[in-house]
């Protein structure tokens, strides 16, 4: 009743507005906001609504009238919360009360989309199909998802990239409602794939959306002890991870779907009407070559048009061909299959992984809704933290640093760090430690709030030298902050004599920071193996993403994060690409995701890097930030084929005779390029640049059929870079044109520098990277 009330009114304001436009503040000053505050604990729904009313009163200056006349309704019965009729202002005011976990405008729910496809601007069916892209031919396409897998720890400790996920379980939990198959039509013809039986899976496991899975573990079985652990001998997703990918890329739209409270709303895939094959490689210790080469075989025999891998091997990656992701993704290229692979979570500089030219491979970054948690010291200070954790203290409590409750033979500076028996129970009980994390601590930072639970702490703030940002579901009230947020509580504990303080539950804020911002865990370029190629391609969201979960882990949905996450973001776009061009190359689908993405986040400043905050730059994010909204129309497109591949593994020093037995065919090293920066791909990178350098590259026209193109060109600094010709004029379409980009050093200058190339007319900008390094030495002058 209440809501159609409210529907009456807003028309009422619409009306308002086309007659008299003196209205317009009375209309918009308000709207209705959701109040949400976690689950229900006992209270009684009189109780509940006589603390809102008071919450409402607070932000009207304590009038209960218009309090009451504010309110809309209470959710009272199965969860807390409430919507009124609030300002901007009284909203931000209520979102920083104790107990709230979000608070969300009322906006129209349309069916799609995680938060993270929100923020990415992905368009929703309908407006495709005004623009004329047909979305039914996503039926057409068949995504296959080989994943690795095997954390030590059992799966609760898993989540919350606490392990990196750079071990990511893939199988699939086929009965989420993220793969349902209603209203899919048949599989498509053509379709080799098989529903392997196994453990509690059989033929009737698969479905419409789930057309195909299979798994591998004769190479895992033979290297591992023989009373390895093996859960579910057969595709069936035991640790959720699998689930969580596939959901991303593919997931039918589920409404309501959130984690323990936290951000909810609907939530599908990029693809969701893409069909699901799936290939579980990784069992719980990990997963071996083997096995990975027989899923590539198997996949690319079937007949997958995109193969989505949310897995590599530890940076630095060794040769391509020792490596049976890289072999594996050479000859699915080679059939016309796109590979999509996440880059890593080393965070280091030259750490990227997957970097063959013929992969896309995905670093990850944050979208603009973060998982908070409130922290308030004694002195007033109010400090923010990363948790997903809806546990609260419900009073401040005596705060003291971890060194100060050493046990036995623990140094202070051990317990600092809340190691496993470091900590003394007299001196924990009933405190809230202040920890420190460091990425290579044996103990997860689930684990850290366990320890000092067990110790009797009531409270933890996690010190994260590397200020990851990553949300995690601690199991008691728990924040992490970055180094410099951890000094200055750490100062105040030494400078006050009874220093407290009170840990909030987490929520959900939207909008809090830049975004997208590259994640600190995610692995940068240079490419350590070929640095004429860039890598990572682009970046996607990857930190704290609510997908589909296995219920054996105990949840139907999860937040986790990891270029692992990102990966799958990239797969969803590339299958929508492919289903409106579906003749359309492998490298052109890439191309079309590289030259479209943007390096300027959502308030249109660059993009910035964390923990540091400082700009980013293309080994961070590659090409940039992906953007659906531009990809199915990206006017020129920087394509190769698989003779591309051959020349360019021939200009890094691979002979014909090794080449043969990759390629069995007759493909010679006649055709190699002068370097490899001559592969035309979608970003230009030149490594070692000495006096003056050029490297070439081919467009092809599947824009407009007359269409013209300038090139505006940002030097990289100390280069001077000019592109011949630096006008593209188009007949039709499927032209191809050539052109060079000249580099000349200017300044000599050590490391990498960067610029970017963009191909403009009114309509399109086809923009790639430019990263240079300049030759050390006296070479660096010329004229
Ligand atoms: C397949 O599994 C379903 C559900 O687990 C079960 O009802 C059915 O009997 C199984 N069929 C076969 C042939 O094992
Ligand atoms: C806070 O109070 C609630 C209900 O009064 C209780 O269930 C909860 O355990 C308390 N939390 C803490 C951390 O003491
Ligand atoms: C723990 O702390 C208490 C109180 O300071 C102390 O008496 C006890 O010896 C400590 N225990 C160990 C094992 O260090
Ligand atoms: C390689 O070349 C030989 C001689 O030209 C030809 O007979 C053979 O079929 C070719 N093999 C392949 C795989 O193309
Ligand atoms: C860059 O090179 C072009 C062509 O070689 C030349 O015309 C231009 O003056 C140069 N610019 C600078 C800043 O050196
Ligand atoms: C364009 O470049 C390709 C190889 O990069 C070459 O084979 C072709 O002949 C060139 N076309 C023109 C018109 O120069």
């Amino acid at each position: 009743m209440s809501s159609s009330i409210y529907a009456t009114n807003s028309a009422l304001c619409f009306l308002f507005l086309a007659v008299l436009v003196a209205n317009v503040s009375f209309c918009f000053s308000t709207k209705v906001y959701v109040v949400y505050m976690g689950s229900k604990s006992g209270e009684h729904p009189d109780e509940i609504l006589n603390e809102n009313h008071q919450m409402l009163a607070f932000v009207h200056s304590g009038s209960t009238e218009q309090a009451q006349a504010s309110h809309v309704y209470s959710y009272k019965h199965a969860f807390r919360g409430f919507a009124a009729k609030l300002s901007d202002e009284q909203a931000f005011q209520i979102s920083k009360m104790p107990g709230v976990v979000s608070v969300f405008p009322n906006s129209k729910r349309k069916l799609h989309t995680t938060h993270s496809w929100d923020f990415m601007g992905l368009l929703d069916d309908q407006t495709m199909e005004t623009l004329g892209y047909s979305i039914r031919n996503q039926e057409n396409i068949i995504i296959g998802f080989i994943d690795t897998g095997g954390q030590s720890l059992p799966f609760t400790e898993s989540f919350g990239l606490d392990d990196k996920l750079k071990i990511s379980m893939y199988r699939i939990w086929p009965e989420s409602p993220s793969f349902s198959d209603t209203d899919m039509p048949a599989v498509p013809p053509g379709w080799k794939g098989q529903c392997q039986h196994g453990e509690a899976f059989n033929a009737s496991s698969c479905n419409r959306k789930v057309i195909g899975a299979r798994y591998y573990m004769t190479g895992y079985e033979a290297e591992e002890e023989s009373d390895a652990k093996i859960s579910f001998r057969s595709a069936r997703d035991s640790t959720g991870h699998g689930s969580h990918t596939a959901s991303i890329a593919a997931g039918r739209y589920v409404p309501n779907m959130n984690y323990k409270g936290l951000a909810g709303g609907g939530a599908r895939g990029g693809a969701p009407l893409a069909r699901i094959a799936v290939y579980k490689t990784c069992w719980d210790s990990g997963c071996y070559d083997a096995d990975l080469l027989a899923a590539f075989d198997d996949a690319i025999r079937d007949g997958v048009h995109i193969l989505s891998l949310s897995l590599s091997a530890e940076s630095p990656q060794g040769d391509y061909f020792n490596d049976a992701i890289s072999v594996g993704s050479f000859h699915a290229a080679s059939r016309g299959v796109l590979v999509v692979a996440s880059a890593g979570n080393e965070g280091r500089a030259a750490s990227a992984t997957n970097l063959a030219p013929w992969m896309l491979t995905v670093a990850a970054s944050s979208t603009d809704r973060d998982f908070t948690s409130d922290v308030i010291l004694g002195n007033g200070a109010k400090i923010m933290g990363e948790s997903l954790s809806l546990l609260e203290m419900n009073a401040s409590t005596r705060i003291i640093s971890a060194s100060a409750a050493n046990e036995g033979y623990f140094t202070t500076y051990q317990s600092s760090y809340c190691l496993e028996s470091s900590l003394n129970k007299t001196k924990s009980k009933g405190k809230v430690l202040v920890c420190r994390h460091v990425e290579s601590s044996t103990e997860s930072k689930v684990q850290k709030s366990k320890i000092v639970k067990n110790a009797g702490g009531v409270g933890m703030i996690l010190i994260d030298e590397m200020d990851q940002d990553v949300a995690i579901p601690f199991v008691i009230p728990s924040a992490i902050v970055g180094k410099k947020t951890g000094e200055r509580i750490l100062s105040y504990l030494r400078t006050t004599r009874k220093p407290v303080s009170r840990i909030f539950g987490a929520k959900t804020v939207l909008g809090a920071h830049p975004a997208p911002r590259v994640a600190a865990f995610s692995s940068k370029g240079p490419n350590s193996l070929n640095p004429e190629i860039l890598k990572p391609d682009v970046t996607a969201p990857g930190l704290n993403i609510l997908a589909a979960w296995s219920p054996a882990a105990g949840n139907m949905f999860n937040i986790l994060s990891g270029t692992s996450m990102a990966c799958p973001h990239v797969t969803g776009i590339a299958t929508l690409v492919k289903a409106v061009h579906p003749s359309w190359s492998p490298s052109a689908i890439k191309s079309a995701i590289m030259t479209t993405a943007t390096v300027l986040d959502k308030h249109h400043r660059p993009i910035i890097a964390d923990p540091e905050q400082r700009r980013a730059n293309a080994f961070d994010y590659g090409s940039g930030f992906v953007n659906p909204a531009r990809v199915l129309d990206p006017g020129l497109i920087y394509d190769s084929e698989p003779a591309d591949f051959v020349a360019f593994l021939c200009s890094v020093g691979y002979d014909q005779r090794s080449l043969h037995l990759v390629t069995r065919d007759n493909s010679t090293c006649d055709r190699s390029f002068t370097t490899a920066s001559d592969l035309n791909y979608p970003s230009i990178a030149v490594p070692n640049l000495k006096g003056s350098f050029s490297v070439s590259r081919v467009v092809t026209n599947v824009g407009k059929a007359r269409s013209v193109y300038r090139a505006i060109v940002s030097s990289p600094p100390g280069v001077n870079v000019s592109v011949t010709p630096n006008r593209l004029v188009f007949t039709r379409i499927g032209q191809k044109i050539n052109f060079t980009v000249n580099f000349k050093v200017t300044v000599s200058s050590k490391g990498y520098t960067f610029g970017f190339l963009s191909w403009r007319n009114r309509k399109s900008q086809v923009t790639s990277p430019l990263v240079v390094q300049v030759a050390p030495g006296k070479k660096g002058f010329v004229r």
